[in-house]
């Protein structure tokens, strides 16, 4: 079964063609991050009108590239909740423009639930129950997925998201937009016991907290004479994300008695929190899976993915479906 995913949530305008929910033939992702770079952070208006303007070209070139018409396609999907509406409308209108013109099933996929089914493009071998760790821009959420389609959020983020704390450090750091493949970078060559900012607890929850990392940080930067390198202080901010979110997940995981962790979201393409869940996984015997950067950050392929799995259970909607700016993964559209 072939079907088109399309993603417009943020600042990707991506289309991709998925196979049985887990062969890419194509996934097109034009980025407007150079756009909104300018301004620091994305600009949902600015982003909706880049949209408009991509999504049709976009769309063409994922069917080109998997030498598809749409005769081939089965179904078309789309993320619809929760992200920027201006953003998220586009790829909806166009989604059932086509599954309309087409006489296509039409399929909505939470944002959320797209990013943990990344993980189904590269590999074959994920067991339930698991725990998904979701680390975006917008998210910070522990999962318990005891099936296909079955959710439960364990833990959020009380304050900032880990990819927004990313950002806003890197900005804090004289770096640019986005943060975190930045703060990765430089990381690689820093000493992460240079400074030691704070690992927040939110009492006895697994919720995260990382306001007060984020001013921790600002603070230092402003505040002192001579500063450590920013490779230093790169390495340091990263390991303070990264110690409480590999505590967090596999205190989930213990207390669950699961044995397979997954990583979804743009932080989980962050190298040095790969590899800390690697590590741990590998000692306490759970399997730790993450897709490949490009499939952690936005991407249509991961819609296109979850949508295989919703299909499968009836999880159709019709032309009336609409756009949520926020929406909590596992309540059912259409
Ligand atoms: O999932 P995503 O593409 O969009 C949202 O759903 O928000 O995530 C974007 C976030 C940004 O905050 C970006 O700085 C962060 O993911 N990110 C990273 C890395 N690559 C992207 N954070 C840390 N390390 C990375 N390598
Ligand atoms: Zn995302």
């Amino acid at each position: 079964m072939k079907i088109l995913g399309i993603e417009t949530s943020c600042d990707e305008t991506s289309a991709a063609v998925v196979e049985d929910g887990s062969i890419i033939l194509s996934n097109v992702i034009a980025s407007q991050m150079d756009i909104h770079a300018r301004f620091g952070g994305v600009v949902p208006e600015v982003a909706s009108r880049r949209h408009v303007e991509l999504i049709i070209p976009t769309v063409q070139e994922a069917l080109d590239k998997a030498q598809c018409t749409l005769n081939d396609i089965d179904c078309v999907s789309v993320i619809n909740r929760p992200g920027l509406i201006g953003a998220l409308i586009v790829g909806v209108a166009t989604a059932k423009t086509i599954a309309f013109a087409a006489h296509l099933p039409l399929v909505a996929v939470h944002h959320i639930e797209g990013h943990i089914y990344a993980n189904w493009l590269v590999s074959s071998d994920i067991q339930f129950p698991l725990i998904c760790l979701v680390v975006s821009g917008g998210h910070s959420d522990l999962v318990l997925m005891t099936d296909h389609g079955k959710y439960e959020i364990l833990a959020r983020t009380r304050d900032d998201a880990a990819g927004e704390a990313f950002d806003k450090c890197a900005r804090a750091m004289g770096l640019g937009y986005p943060g975190g493949p930045m703060i990765d970078k430089l990381a690689k060559d820093g000493n992460p016991h240079m400074v030691k900012f704070p690992r927040a607890k939110v009492g006895d929850t697994l919720d995260f907290s990382f306001s007060g990392l984020k001013t921790a940080v600002i603070r230092y930067v402003e505040g002192i004479e001579s500063k450590p390198s920013i490779n230093d202080l790169a390495a340091s901010f990263q390991q303070a994300v990264v110690d409480v979110l590999v505590d967090h997940t596999f205190r989930a995981a213990e207390e669950c008695g699961v044995k397979q962790v997954l990583m979804a979201g743009g932080v989980a393409a962050n190298s040095g929190l790969q590899s800390a869940m690697k590590e741990r996984g590998k000692e306490l015997g759970i399997a730790v899976s993450a897709p490949p950067p490009i499939l952690c950050t936005d991407n249509a392929a991961m819609a296109a993915a979850a949508a295989h799995y919703a299909y499968g259970r009836g999880e159709v909607t019709g032309l009336d479906m609409d756009s949520f700016a926020s929406e909590p993964i596992g309540k059912r559209v259409g």
